[in-house]
């Protein structure tokens, strides 16, 4: 299934996360897209994540037949905060050359000669948009601009920054990742400034963030009623209300599960469920 941004860019419905998956990286690619994802997420943020192997994987896939289209690439601007002091940029330099620098490394490592979607990882500032969120958005609307990256986002973002954001961008981004905890009515206050204003609403964490809900019997009686497992039903759920989910299994079985979630039907009653399942 295919979702479509507000620009007309289409985007695959569910997302593979390469968080976490260190020396693992490439080999965990390589079984997601044999198993269905074509959407792949990273960040050049080598705490968290190996964006040269993610990079090794698509090289490695489009000589065996692949075409850069097939893929929906993603990765993330990180600031220096969030580097662990090994910025892929001059930490020195202003804003707009780190998020030049940080692309320009994002597209050496990914062997691409562009990314379907680029991603702020997240505001400098705990509440509003300061002067720096400014500088580094308008340094995000020029690559897009300039169709190096055919969307733009913004990841761990407040509904109250996002509100200022799509009111004072000159583009507003096409996509918004955020963790999705089921106690915030699943995010609910900024997924509805996301329906608003025709904005992808990317769920992660969905699993890890809600250990409670997987363990619930309402989602175990559920599940049992659909022959599905209980992070079947929280993607399905997810897909339902409108998110493109993102998971991060090490698994091929589970990857495989997690794509068959999108063959569920989950009822208006089962929704209604599970939206309130944590409040
Ligand atoms: N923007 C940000 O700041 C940010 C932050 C965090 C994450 N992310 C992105 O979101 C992605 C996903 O995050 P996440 O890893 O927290 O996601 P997640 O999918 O909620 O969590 C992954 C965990 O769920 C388990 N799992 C997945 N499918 C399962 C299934 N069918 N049955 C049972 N267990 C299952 C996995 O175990 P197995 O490995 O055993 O399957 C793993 O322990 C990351 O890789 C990253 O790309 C972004």
């Amino acid at each position: 299934m295919t979702l479509t941004a507000y620009n007309g860019v289409p985007v695959p419905s569910f997302m593979y996360g390469t968080a976490w998956k260190k020396d693992a990286t490439k080999q965990l690619v390589e079984l997601a897209v044999a198993s269905g994802f074509r959407a792949i997420d990273t960040a050049n943020q080598l705490i968290h994540y190996n964006e040269a192997l993610v990079g090794e994987a698509v090289r490695g896939l489009t000589q065996k037949g692949f075409k850069r289209e097939e893929f929906f690439l993603q990765s993330k601007f990180t600031s220096v905060d969030g580097q662990g002091g090994r910025a892929p940029y001059d930490p020195s330099a202003d804003f707009t050359t780190q998020v030049n620098q940080s692309f320009d490394s994002s597209l050496a490592h990914l062997g691409a000669g562009y990314l379907d979607s680029y991603v702020v990882h997240g505001p400098q500032s705990r509440r509003g948009l300061n002067e720096a969120d400014w500088e580094i958005w308008t340094a995000m609307e020029d690559l897009y601009h300039s169709g190096k990256t055919k969307t733009i986002g913004i990841s761990n973002i407040t509904a109250g920054q996002l509100t200022l954001l799509c009111e004072q961008a000159s583009v507003k981004p096409m996509a918004v990742q955020n963790r999705c905890f089921a106690a915030l009515g699943w995010d609910k206050a900024v997924r509805e400034i996301c329906h608003t204003h025709h904005l992808i609403y990317q769920g992660f964490s969905l699993l890890t963030a809600n250990r409670d809900v997987l363990a619930d019997p309402q989602i175990h009686a559920i599940a049992q009623r659909h022959g599905a497992g209980p992070a079947q039903i929280v993607f399905r759920f997810a897909m339902q209300i409108g998110m493109l989910p993102l998971t991060g299994t090490t698994s091929e079985k589970h990857m495989r599960e997690d794509l068959q979630a999108e063959q569920l039907e989950l009822s208006t009653d089962d929704i209604r469920q599970i939206e309130t399942i944590a409040l």
